[in-house]
C-alpha cells in the first residue's frame, strides 16, 4: 500500500501547492486536514473541496472552535499567558491542538507521517513537530517548504502551470496567522522595526484614535473561567467571540513588538487580540481581589514560565502539565465579577466584586471603625527590619 501523510491544510497557496508537490517528491498519498480554530474568512467546505482538487486522496475539515476555546484558551487565560509581557501566544496555542488532530488522524487512517506548511525560520515548525513527537513518537514530520524546497515563487509558478484552483485575488504582502484569540501579521515593510504599522494591517480592531462612546462591560468568572457577559451566560467560545466584537470595536488589543523567537531570530510582530487582552486584564484584577498575597506573587512567576513553555512548543510536556495543576488549584476562589471600560484602545477595570473576596473593608478603611490593630505594626516592623539593622551596623552604608 502507498504510504500516507496527513497534511495540515489552510486552503492558502503554500499548502495547496504542497499537496501535489509532496506527492511528487515523496510518493506518499496526501490526506488534507483543515482545522477551524475560529480563523474566520473562507467557507470551510470550499477549503475541503480545494484540497481534493489539488490532489489530496482525502480531505477532512474539523470544527475545533469549542475545543480550542475550552481546552486551550481557558488554560491560557487562567495563566494570564503573555510572552515577553505582551503577546498572548495566539499562534502558539493553536499548534498543539492542530498537532493533536494531525496525530490522531494519522493513526486512524494509517499514515506514517505528518506535514505542515511552515518555513524553517519560525516557531511554528518547532511547535508542530515537538507536539507530534510528544503524542505519537512513531510519526515523522515533513515541512515541504523547508524540506522539499517549495519556495514562494516556485509555488506560484507550479500553481499556474498545473492550473491549481487557487484564489490569487488579493495577495497579501504579509505573513498572517489568525484564530479567535488573535491575529499575527509579519513581514513586508514591517521588517523594519522603525516603520509604523498602518491601519490596513488590522482586521479584528478598529482604529483606537477615532472618537467614540466608551463601552462598559461586566464579565462574570467562575473559578477563573469567564461564564457570562453583562449577566448573559455563555460558554468560552461565545465569550471570546463577544469580547472580540466589543473590545475590537474600541481598538483594544493592538500590539507592536520585537519578539525573540525560539530559533534565535528577533522578529517584528504586529498583533491584534482584543478578547485576549481584555479578558486577561479582567482576570488578573479578579485575582488581585481573591488570591492570597503569596499565592498571587508566586503565580506571576509561574505564568511567565507557562507562557515561555507554550511559546517554545512544550504544550504536552511534563513541566507544562504540572504547572497547569498548580494554576488550576489557584483558581478555586477566582469567582466574581469585573466591570471594565473599553475605550480608545484600552480595557480599564473600574470595579470588581466577589463572594470569595479577601478584601476586608473593616481592615482597609481609613475611617473610624477600623479593626486593624495598628499597635501590632510597630512590633512587626521591628522584627521585619531586624536583619537590615544588623547588617547596617556592620556595613555602615554611606549617606
Ligand atoms: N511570532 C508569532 C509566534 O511565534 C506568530 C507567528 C505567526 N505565524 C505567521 N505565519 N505569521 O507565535
Amino acid at each position: 500500500m502507498t504510504e500516507r501523510i496527513v497534511m495540515a491544510y489552510s486552503g492558502g497557496l503554500d499548502t495547496s501547492v504542497a499537496i501535489p508537490w509532496t506527492k511528487e517528491r515523496t510518493g506518499k498519498d496526501v490526506i488534507a486536514l483543515a482545522i477551524d480554530v475560529g480563523q474566520a474568512g473562507e467557507d470551510m467546505e470550499q477549503v475541503r473541496q480545494r484540497a481534493l482538487d489539488c490532489g489530496a486522496v482525502e480531505s477532512i475539515v474539523i470544527d475545533a472552535r469549542e475545543e480550542f476555546a475550552n481546552d486551550y484558551l481557558v488554560p491560557a487565560l487562567k495563566a494570564n499567558a503573555q510572552y515577553q509581557r505582551r503577546y498572548p501566544i495566539v499562534s502558539a496555542l493553536s499548534r498543539p491542538l492542530i498537532s493533536k488532530h494531525l496525530a490522531r488522524v494519522a493513526r486512524e487512517l494509517g499514515a506514517n507521517s505528518i506535514a505542515h506548511g511552515c518555513t524553517g525560520m519560525g516557531n511554528d515548525q518547532v511547535r508542530f513537530e515537538a507536539a507530534v513527537a510528544a503524542l505519537a513518537p512513531e510519526l515523522t514530520s515533513i515541512a515541504p517548504i523547508r524540506d522539499l524546497s517549495l519556495t514562494r515563487d516556485v509555488a506560484i509558478e507550479y500553481a499556474e502551470k498545473h492550473k491549481l484552483p487557487i484564489r490569487q485575488s488579493k495577495k497579501s504582502p504579509y505573513s498572517i496567522d489568525q484564530n479567535m484569540w488573535g491575529r499575527a501579521v509579519e513581514t513586508g515593510f514591517l521588517e523594519d522595526p522603525w516603520n509604523a504599522p498602518i491601519e490596513d494591517l488590522y482586521e479584528y480592531t478598529q482604529d483606537p484614535t477615532i472618537e467614540r462612546e466608551p463601552t462598559e462591560v461586566t464579565i462574570t468568572f467562575e473559578q477563573g473561567v469567564p461564564v457570562a457577559i453583562d449577566g448573559v451566560r455563555m460558554n468560552m467560545l461565545d465569550v471570546v467571540l463577544k469580547m472580540n466584537e466589543l473590545a475590537g470595536a474600541q481598538g483594544v488589543g493592538r500590539l507592536d513588538m520585537v519578539e525573540d523567537r525560539l530559533v534565535g531570530i528577533k522578529s517584528r510582530e504586529i498583533y491584534e487580540a482584543p478578547a485576549a487582552i481584555a479578558l486577561i486584564e479582567a482576570h488578573t484584577h479578579l485575582e488581585d481581589l481573591t488570591l492570597e498575597r503569596d499565592v498571587a506573587r508566586y503565580k506571576r512567576t509561574v505564568e511567565v514560565e507557562w507562557a515561555n513553555l507554550v511559546y517554545d512548543g512544550l504544550w504536552f510536556g511534563g513541566l507544562k502539565r504540572s504547572l497547569d495543576a498548580f494554576i488550576d488549584h489557584t483558581q478555586e476562589k477566582v469567582s466574581g465579577e469585573v466591570r471594565m471600560t473599553l475605550h480608545q484602545g484600552r480595557a480599564v477595570v473600574t470595579g470588581r466584586r466577589s463572594a470569595e473576596s479577601l478584601y476586608d473593608f473593616s481592615l482597609a478603611t481609613y475611617d473610624t471603625g477600623n479593626t486593624f490593630n495598628q499597635d501590632s505594626a510597630r512590633g512587626f516592623i521591628d522584627i521585619w527590619s531586624l536583619p537590615s539593622k544588623i547588617s547596617a551596623r556592620r556595613d555602615k552604608p554611606e549617606l
